[in-house]
């Protein structure tokens, strides 16, 4: 009788210590996969419970609420029938209501895809180093943005240094940049240093287990089937995000049949494609492969830059090397640098609307070759030096920053921010005038 006693006392006790664990909250909320009616909402707690997310139009009356299955620790619930471009306010918790310590946040649902309004991106390349230099990276965006609202922001790969674990993950991503997670859709592609803890054939390891991307087109593009590489819109402007890490880049890989395709079937103004790895850069990697160390670049420059620029892209972002570096109007340049000629630029100038004039591209949607901008924005978290002296570049400094594109119609202004705030470089693309 004792034993059993006791027996009913340690089930109570450990059931409270599991809820005490089930109502901490360790990791989020993060917001994934927006779309102009849905968005997923993820979030840890140390120990298991159920998955509910109360929101609403006002901070003050979160009136609805959407439950996800089961009793977990990794809450992941799809929030859906919402209205396009709209502000909602949420809070995560339990069926027992919002969880202690749980803040009530925000989110803007995505404008239908075409909607022409003005549009704030924040880009950051190989962030995940958790030195210093990554928080004051992001201090001088939040200081710079300051109320402006940051519609997405793309992480372009080695989101986590060294090995992409989940518990580098907790410190470079989760606990670095939980306000912008908490009010605006990350997404991200995968570096080689994520890759070192996950497997995109099976879709497996850390960087899948975290995140929730695109495999049907729910946002938007043709559908690809798997998360290692998907497209989205949002607004006027068409994301693709590839992954130049451990997927088969050869032209008739399944990857870049499906990057033709998805190109084919957009019709939006704009195209921006993000990836890892720079097919141009003399930064702390070299995009000439001298000694065969490199052939992930050569690659992506041989394979899939004709593809992008056939498909009309305009802007190319990627990271790898620890620096800033950008090109002016690009076009059919697929050589080692040796090889780039003036006949590639299709305009020489810096693209600044006080210095030799915006970058102006005939076409206003995805027309072949009217050129693209390809930016290396590998410096989010720290610098790493390099020769900087690719001949396709109008400008490269080794310095640590982050990029900010605006699309306002067919305008696009990209800055790129120091970790003091200051504007480094900047160039236009006004698209659609002749
Ligand atoms: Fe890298």
């Amino acid at each position: 009788m004792r034993e059993h006693v006791l027996s009913v006392v340690l089930l109570f006790c450990s059931s409270v210590a599991l809820f005490a664990q089930g109502d901490k909250i360790t990791r989020g909320p993060y917001l994934q996969l927006g779309t102009p009616n849905s968005i997923i909402v993820r979030w840890r707690t140390a120990g298991t419970n159920t998955s509910v997310v109360y929101y609403g139009l006002r901070a003050e009356k979160l009136d609805q609420k959407t439950k996800s299955a089961g009793i977990l620790a990794e809450h992941v619930v799809l929030l859906s029938e919402l209205t396009p471009a709209t502000k909602y306010f949420y809070t995560i918790g339990t069926t027992n209501g919002p969880l202690p310590g749980a803040s009530t946040n925000s989110f803007v649902t995505s404008p239908e895809s075409g909607t022409r309004k003005p549009i704030r991106v924040w880009v950051i390349g190989d962030p995940g180093t958790q030195f210093p230099q990554q928080r004051k990276v992001r201090d001088a965006y939040y200081k710079w943005t300051g109320k402006r609202h940051t519609d997405l922001w793309l992480m372009l790969g080695d989101n986590a240094y060294s090995f992409g674990r989940d518990s580098e993950y907790q410190g470079a991503i989760f606990d670095t940049y939980g306000k912008m997670l908490s009010q605006s859709v990350a997404w991200p592609t995968l570096g080689n240093h994520d890759a070192r803890s996950a497997d995109s054939k099976t879709q497996s390891g850390v960087y899948y287990d975290i995140f929730s991307l695109p495999t049907q087109g729910q946002a938007g593009g043709v559908m690809s089937g798997t998360e290692a590489y998907y497209s989205y819109n949002y607004g006027n402007v068409h994301f693709v995000c590839f992954n130049s890490c451990d997927i088969d880049r050869s032209p008739n890989g399944e990857m870049l049949k499906w990057l033709r395709i998805d190109l084919a079937a957009n019709k939006l103004d704009w195209t921006v494609a993000y990836f890892h790895h720079p097919p141009y850069t003399k930064g702390s990697h070299t995009s000439d492969d001298v000694k065969g160390e490199n052939t992930d670049l050569t690659e992506i420059r041989e394979n899939v830059i004709p593809i992008l620029e056939q498909g009309g892209t305009d802007l190319v972002l990627c990271g790898h090397s620890h620096d800033y570096e950008r090109t002016p109007l690009l076009d059919g340049h697929y050589g080692r640098s040796n090889t780039l000629t003036d006949a590639h630029k299709k305009n020489k100038g810096n693209g600044q609307e006080d210095g030799d004039g915006p970058y102006r591209k005939p076409t206003l949607g995805p027309a072949p070759h009217e050129g693209t901008v390809y930016v290396v924005a590998g410096s989010s978290g720290k610098i790493s030096g390099g020769e900087l002296n690719h001949p396709a570049m109008c400008f490269s400094t080794n310095s640590l920053g982050s990029l900010v594109l605006d699309f306002n119609g067919p305008r696009m202004d990209a800055t790129f921010l120091s970790e003091k705030a200051e504007k480094l470089d900047h160039f236009t693309i006004v698209k659609g005038e002749k």
